[in-house]
């Protein structure tokens, strides 16, 4: 119990990097910035959007009263990056939530949220990079090439797709989708259907991370300012499209049809657009000057992202009717539907879908630059094999944690299905930010003299808000995905008391100490 409970001190941590010699500090607080913003803009309002406006069979939709959950989500999130933004000033190392809760909860919980964070990064990266392939398949039909479906998409879109076409949906999408079933080759009398763009992209991203995070990080920045200027120009052709009956048209049940269940159900499945304000913090080790920049980095990417997710959610439920706009590429959808000029509607959408797939990209790029940097804080530590915590000589970046993540995710991407993915992330990633939370707590307790370069206000107030409002978020959350991630917790524990608690360097220590001093541990 004793060594389950085992904290890495802070000073434990700084001196590893000494140490090591550590990565490259190459980035700046803008460039922070940016890779937040870059991993948080992305499928989540792209893609997941259209689902928590109309909701689906295993939950309601929240109308156009979407704009009160970004809200709602973003305020649980605002909570939680104030305690992210405390510790990653005060634990300025690679790792992320990890390395926090290993300074502060001990091992056992460091391990859990090291686990977890695979889903947060991994698995979210899956669910990009099944977003960016549909918005990549719809930019190639500008182009007039068309991807056979079998090679688009995954078995269970296609089934389903296919179901919704046999009980009378009409619409391209379904129809499309729903073509990969008959159109499939065959292996052993099963229809062969994988998504290939998905898998790709995530091996191209792979290669570029592997060569270095300079150049990664400058491409994301040039990225991350294209995506906004696409969705201010959505924002831009979409005002003046609106028609106020849209956000409160009593046939349809007002601005919240659904109530508050349905403004919940919202924030749960869009808290995915906001994953990743808090990659940010995975990249402390190479930040100059991270005391400084880190808090300034993690808070301004949320405060970005909100806004623009506000007003956007604004403009396009201004659009259309929000029981139309339930479909994988809502801001597409919007255009298709709104009243205007049938050039400039053509040409926004082929701008957006552009757009859509640069977004997307910037966010696998930082997610996929994130989760090794994760592995190797874990692999240093003892509790994963050394292997991961390799960096390559020359490119100086964790190299075979880059590679092994990136077939995990793409092998996955090309076979998963977007909506299953993005609940797992969300729970995950949700309980991520409930124990970063009370870390705050525990650690001001522990070692309330400890120099905290950011504070985070009104403690324990406000990671108490933070806590109930994730597991508020948590609870909208399905049934079956409580069950995914209850399993993927018990596996990462089946691991953690066969490899880790041996091999884990904190606790060596602790007994090499011991044996001098002749106590026992
Ligand atoms: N926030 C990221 C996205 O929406 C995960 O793509």
């Amino acid at each position: 119990m004793h060594r389950l409970l085992l904290r890495k001190s802070v000073e434990d941590c700084e001196n590893d990097i000494l140490e090591r010699g550590g990565l490259k500090r190459s980035l700046g607080k803008w460039h922070l910035t940016a890779l937040g913003v870059g991993a948080t803009i992305g499928a989540g309002i792209f893609a997941t959007t259209g689902t928590a406006i109309v909701g689906d069979p295993a939950r309601p939709g929240a109308g156009p009263a979407i704009v009160l959950s970004f809200l709602l989500t973003a305020l649980t999130c605002g909570f939680a990056a104030l305690c992210y933004a405390e510790f990653a000033a005060m634990v300025p190392i690679s790792g992320s939530a990890y390395t926090y809760a290993y300074a502060s909860l001990g091992e056992l919980v460091a391990w859990i949220i090291g686990w977890d964070l695979i889903v947060e990064y991994a698995v979210g990266n899956i669910g990009v990079a099944i977003g960016w392939s549909g918005y990549f398949r719809e930019l190639l039909t500008h182009f007039g090439v068309a991807m056979p479906a079998w090679l688009a998409t995954d078995f269970r879109s296609a089934h389903m797709a296919a179901a919704a076409v046999a009980n009378g949906a009409s619409d391209p999408s379904s129809q499309y989708l729903a073509s990969a079933l008959a159109t499939a080759p065959r292996l052993f009398g099963l229809p062969v259907i994988a998504n290939l763009p998905a898998f790709l992209i995530v091996a191209l991203i792979t290669v570029i991370l592997v060569i270095g995070i300079k150049e990664s990080a400058n491409s994301n920045t040039a990225m991350v300012v294209l995506k906004i200027a696409i969705i201010l120009f959505f924002c831009a052709v979409g005002v003046t499209l609106i028609k106020p009956i849209h956000w409160n048209d009593p046939a349809t049940g007002g601005f919240a049809p659904n109530g508050f269940a349905g403004i919940s159900a919202g924030a749960a499945i869009i808290f995915f657009s906001y994953i990743g304000f808090d990659a940010t913090s995975t990249a402390a080790e190479e930040a100059r000057d991270p005391a400084r920049d880190m808090p300034f980095g993690i808070i301004m990417s949320l405060v970005v992202c909100t806004v623009l997710y506000i007003v956007l959610a604004l403009v396009m439920t201004g659009m259309a009717p929000w029981q139309r706009l339930g479909t994988p590429e809502p801001m597409i959808t919007a255009l298709a539907l709104a009243d205007g000029s049938p050039r400039l509607l053509t040409i926004s959408r082929f701008i957006v879908s552009l757009g859509a797939v640069v977004a997307m990209s910037s966010v696998l790029l930082v997610f996929q630059l994130g989760q090794p940097r994760i592995f190797m804080s874990m692999s240093r530590d003892g509790l994963l094999p050394p292997f991961l915590a390799r960096v390559h000589p020359r490119f100086k970046t964790p190299w075979v944690g880059t590679i092994i993540t990136g077939l995990f995710v793409a092998t996955f991407a090309a076979f998963a299905n977007i909506a299953e993915v993005v609940d797992l992330t969300n729970i995950g990633t949700l309980f991520a930010f409930v124990l970063v939370s009370a870390g705050v707590i525990v650690l001001r307790r522990q070692e309330p003299d400890r120099p905290r370069p950011f504070r985070a206000p009104l403690v324990p107030i406000t990671p108490i808000i933070s806590i109930l409002a994730c597991i508020y978020l948590m609870i909208q959350l399905p049934r079956i995905t409580w069950i995914r991630f209850g399993l993927w917790l018990l596996l990462g524990l089946a691991i953690y008391f066969t490899y880790g608690v041996r091999n884990s360097r904190l606790a060596r220590q602790a007994e090499a100490k011991a044996e001098e001093t002749g106590a026992a541990v």
